[in-house]
C-alpha cells in the first residue's frame, strides 16, 4: 500500500466530499497520508483531520507565501501546534521567488526561524522551494539541516541540486509533474537518484497526473505516479510502492 507524503485535504476543494473521500482511502490502497499545513489555520485543520483519522498525520508550518502574516505571537502559536503528537514534520516551509511578495528577506527570516523550530522539536522539514534553489540550499546548509533531514517537495531543480540535497540527508518528493510530457528535467532527476531517496506525493488538490491532468487531484491518483517512476527506473510497480513507503516511514518516524 502507498504512503502519500504531501496532501492538503483541508482545502475547500474537498468541502463537498472530504469524509467520503478520506473514508475510501484504505480500500484504494492508500495506507498513510501526511496532511501539510501552509498557515496557522491550515495547520490547525491538518491536526483536526489527524485526530479523526488514525492513518492521517499532520505537518505544521507556514508556507513562504504566507509569511507576511507571521509575528512573534503567531510563531508562539505555531510552536504549540508543533508539539501535537500527530505532527510528524515542520512544513511546508521554504522560499518561493516566483512571486514578488512577500519580500525575499521576509521569507528568509521565517524560513530560518521555522528551521530552528524543527531542530528544537527534532522533526524533519518539508521544503517548498520555487525559483530559489541556491538560497534554499544555503540556508539549509547554514542551519545544519542535515541534523533533522526532510524532503524537497515537488522537486523542480537539476540533477546536480538533487544530488546536493541528498548528500545533505534529504529526500526528493516526486508528484504528478513526472507524468507530464514536458517533464524532461524531472525524468532525468528520477533516473539519476536512487529509489531509496524518493518519496511519493500528490500536493492535492493541485497537480493531477496524466491522464487526470486538469481535474481535482487526490491521493488515489498516486498509482499513476508510482507507475511512471517504475517505468523510468526499470523496476516493478510493487517495488516502487514498497521502497517509497519505507522511505516515508523512516523520514516521518511512523
Ligand atoms: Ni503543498
Amino acid at each position: 500500500m502507498i504512503f502519500e507524503t504531501h496532501a492538503h485535504y483541508d482545502d475547500a476543494a474537498y468541502d463537498e466530499d472530504r469524509d467520503a473521500l478520506l473514508g475510501s482511502m484504505q480500500e484504494n490502497q492508500i495506507e498513510y497520508i501526511v496532511n501539510v499545513g501552509a498557515s496557522l489555520s491550515s495547520t490547525a485543520a491538518s491536526i483536526a483531520l489527524a485526530e479523526i483519522y488514525p492513518f492521517v498525520y499532520a505537518a505544521a508550518g507556514v508556507h513562504p507565501s504566507e509569511t507576511a502574516a507571521l509575528n512573534e505571537k503567531a510563531f508562539a502559536q505555531l510552536e504549540k501546534q508543533c508539539a501535537h503528537k500527530k505532527v510528524v514534520a515542520i512544513g511546508e516551509i521554504g522560499l518561493d521567488y516566483y512571486w514578488e511578495e512577500p519580500a525575499h528577506e521576509i521569507q528568509k527570516v521565517w524560513f530560518a526561524r521555522q528551521l530552528e523550530l524543527a531542530k528544537n522539536m527534532k522533526k524533519p522539514v518539508i521544503i517548498h522551494s520555487r525559483e530559489a534553489a541556491k538560497d534554499t540550499y544555503d540556508i539549509l546548509a547554514m542551519h545544519n539541516a542535515k541534523e533533522i533531514g526532510g524532503v524537497i517537495h515537488c522537486f523542480s531543480y537539476s540533477v546536480e541540486m538533487a544530488e546536493a540535497y541528498i548528500k545533505m540527508g534529504f529526500y526528493i518528493g516526486i508528484g504528478g509533474v513526472i507524468t507530464f510530457k514536458n517533464a524532461k528535467k524531472l525524468r532525468e532527476v528520477v533516473t539519476a537518484i536512487p529509489i531509496e531517496r524518493i518519496l511519493l506525493e500528490t500536493d492535492c488538490p493541485y497537480l493531477s497526473p496524466e491522464p487526470k491532468r486538469g481535474s481535482r487531484n487526490s491521493s488515489q491518483n498516486l498509482p499513476y505516479i508510482a507507475q511512471k517512476i517504475a517505468e523510468i527506473k526499470g523496476m516493478s510497480y510493487d517495488e516502487v510502492v514498497s521502497i517509497t513507503k519505507r522511505n516515508a516511514r523512516q523520514m516521518y518516524q511512523i
